[in-house]
């Protein structure tokens, strides 16, 4: 954990059996089931709206479809420490190798959301990574603990000593979530956690630092989490309504993927293949 070089890891966000497929196959290291994609995917904020049975039901699902471990952004733990304990063990059993819990108080918004928000007391947060690490604790498995002390304008030093706390409590790794444009507040925090355990970025708003520079820092996993989402919104809107304008789908047919294609990505050769076995 103390090595100043970790191995670096990439993961993207998905929200669903689909794009959990899709984007598994790129190369990333790991999908994050964003709270803001899973959220976005049924048109609701990302703000403790979709329910757990919900959630656990995607992550179920991205589990399946994924050819890569599954982190799922559980917010606060969506309750106290009894909602922790009781929901990361389904999540658990649904194949979720890591999860993420954040220090805001339920019901929360999303980290970009307008306006300042008051914080998780920083011990009642430590009892929710001590039970997460309770059950996230085999092989492969692990907790990320997530502190919005930047995000709320708290500083550097209300940010060192939660993840002190948070570290002592259980946590794998530390994630100093930072709605800065520029990386220098939490180069500073990295910079005084002097690699105490590896940590964790999300280079939305920060997004023209490069990997390298993030691994010298010791970020050992860099989350792109909001991506795909921002990806299909954008292809939807630029292509479809070329339909309406020329009337027949001929001058899109280039840009979007061929039918063929998507039929074999959700397994037609596996149908073909059932049938001639047992048939
Ligand atoms: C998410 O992807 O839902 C996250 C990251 O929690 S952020 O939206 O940047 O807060
Ligand atoms: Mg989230």
């Amino acid at each position: 954990m103390k090595d100043s070089m970790q191995k670096q890891y990439t993961a993207i966000a998905a929200h669903n059996g689909l794009t959990a497929k899709i984007t598994s196959g790129l190369g990333f290291d790991f999908l994050w089931a964003s709270s803001l994609e899973v959220s976005a995917s049924f048109g609701y904020p990302d703000a403790s709206i979709v329910g757990f049975e919900t959630i656990k039901q995607t992550v179920e699902n991205m589990v399946e479809m994924s050819s890569v471990p599954v982190i799922v952004d559980c917010d606060t733990g969506y309750g106290n420490i009894v909602n922790v304990y009781y929901y990361f063990q389904k999540l658990k059993k649904v194949g979720a190798k890591g999860v993420c819990i954040e220090d805001n108080i339920f019901p929360k918004q999303n980290s970009f959301y307008k306006g300042s928000r008051k914080l998780e007391d920083a011990h009642v947060f430590a009892s929710k990574i001590k039970v997460a690490k309770s059950i996230f604790n085999g092989p492969g498995e692990f907790v990320i603990a997530r502190t919005e002390s930047l995000i709320q304008g708290l500083g550097v030093k209300e940010a060192l000593d939660r993840s002190n706390l948070y570290m002592e409590s259980g946590a794998d790794y530390i994630m100093p979530h930072s709605k800065k444009s520029d990386t220098q507040e939490l180069f500073e925090f990295a910079e005084l956690w002097q690699k105490k355990l590896p940590l964790v970025a999300v280079p939305s708003t920060y997004y023209t630092v490069q990997r390298d520079e993030l691994q010298k820092q010791g970020f050992s996993i860099i989350i792109y989490a909001n991506h795909t989402t921002r990806t299909i919104k954008k292809a939807l809107e630029e292509t479809l309504p070329e339909i309406l304008k020329n009337g027949s789908s001929e001058s899109i047919e280039s840009k979007i993927s061929p039918l063929k294609e998507l039929l074999e990505l959700t397994g037609e050769s596996k149908v073909k293949e059932l049938e001639a076995t047992f048939n």
